[in-house]
């Protein structure tokens, strides 16, 4: 008898832990169901960037967007389909997020070894760490865990993300609302040391503003005009764009941020301030900390333990 209740007991806890919805991401959550996983993620990512070094920061900021909306749950890589209205077309996302294709090549070869095992939102974590180092960026351990969303919520897209015309006050709050501090927003703005941006973000500002360089701004124009060329690109840091290292930091305190939301940073008063000194002046402290923040970030809110689902296709609900 008193083994049958302990065999109750025990058959208890464990469906309890099966079932529980706050279970912790773990670093080694894969070791024996994928052990090749971050073999696969780092090898397409290596080939892709090959291809294209801006990929990394295109896959960089998928997965901010992913983490900003309803938890890093891979929501951002599902497509709209005539009954479902996803995140792709909500105005953060349409026409300007991208590196989809990479995530799709990662997971068919994820599943060519490890069949409907490791979710998409997993996957966009691990390429995301991959795409910063291989830019020559810190590494770490990515906790893993994360299942896939069955939902997707365009109309956070359009709110809970933040855009660049955002003031200080602004983004301080939409960070908060994520858990995040103005130290772990000031570092991982410095996202932006990679990567591009279209002329229709930045043309109020080099038109408009006054806290701009002004040799920087007439640069910017002659490929920004002040109607029309919306979609023409320029680099998110002046200097070094495929690099992932301190320049962006440089750029603000010599008033060369481009997007108003960078600038922002750098204009006034507060601890960010002197975060961005502090950085723009030590590499090692800005990888290290932004390396920490982007754990953070990949901790919002994720499905685990048996809710959600493990996509068989990014793109698609199950
Ligand atoms: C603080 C608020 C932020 C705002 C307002 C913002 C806004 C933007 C905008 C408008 C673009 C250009 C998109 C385009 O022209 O297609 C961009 C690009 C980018 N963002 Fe942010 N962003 C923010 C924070 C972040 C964070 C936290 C990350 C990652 C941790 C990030 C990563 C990137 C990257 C890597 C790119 C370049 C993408 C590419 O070249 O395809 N951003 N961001
Ligand atoms: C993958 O696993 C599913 C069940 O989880 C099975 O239906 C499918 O045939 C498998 N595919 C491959 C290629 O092994
Ligand atoms: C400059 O600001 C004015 C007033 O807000 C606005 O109407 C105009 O479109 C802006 N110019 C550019 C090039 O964005």
């Amino acid at each position: 008898m008193a083994t049958f209740i302990k065999l109750f007991v025990t058959l208890s806890i464990i469906s309890l832990l099966a079932c529980s919805t706050n279970a912790q991401l773990i670093n080694n959550f894969y070791a024996t169901t994928c052990p090749s996983l971050q073999t696969i993620v780092r090898n397409t990512m290596i080939s892709a960037i090959k291809t294209e070094a801006r990929i990394g920061a295109s896959i960089l900021r998928l997965f901010f967007h992913d983490c900003f909306v309803n938890g890093c749950d891979g929501s951002i890589l599902l497509d709209d389909t005539a009954t479902f209205t996803g995140e792709k077309s909500a105005g953060p996302n349409i026409n300007s997020a991208r590196g989809f294709e990479v995530i799709d090549t990662i997971k068919t070869n994820v599943e060519a070894s490890c069949n409907a095992t490791v979710s998409c939102a997993d996957i966009l974590a691990l390429a995301a760490r991959d795409g910063i180092f291989l830019l020559g960026g810190p590494t770490w351990m990515v906790p893993l865990g994360r299942r896939d969303a069955r939902t997707a919520s365009q109309s956070a897209a359009n709110s809970q993300i933040p855009g660049p015309s955002s003031d200080l006050a602004t983004l301080t709050t939409m960070f908060r609302n994520k858990g995040l501090t103005l130290n772990d927003l000031t570092v991982l703005s410095g996202a932006h040391t990679i990567g591009q941006t279209e002329c229709q973000f930045f043309r109020n500002r080099i038109y408009n503003e006054t806290n701009i360089d002004t040799n920087f701004a007439t640069l910017r124009k002659s490929n920004c005009p002040s109607s029309g060329g919306d979609t023409n690109l320029a680099p998110l840091d002046s200097v070094t764009p495929t690099t992932f290292d301190n320049n962006y930091y440089n750029d603000l305190i010599a008033n060369k941020g481009l997007l108003h939301s960078d600038q922002a940073l750098f204009n006034g008063v507060g601890s960010q301030v002197s975060l961005v000194r502090t950085y723009s002046r030590n590499t090692v402290a800005f990888k290290r900390d932004f390396a920490a923040a982007m754990i953070k970030l990949s901790r919002i809110s994720p499905l685990t333990g048996t809710n959600g689902e493990i996509r068989k296709n990014c793109r698609l609900v199950n």
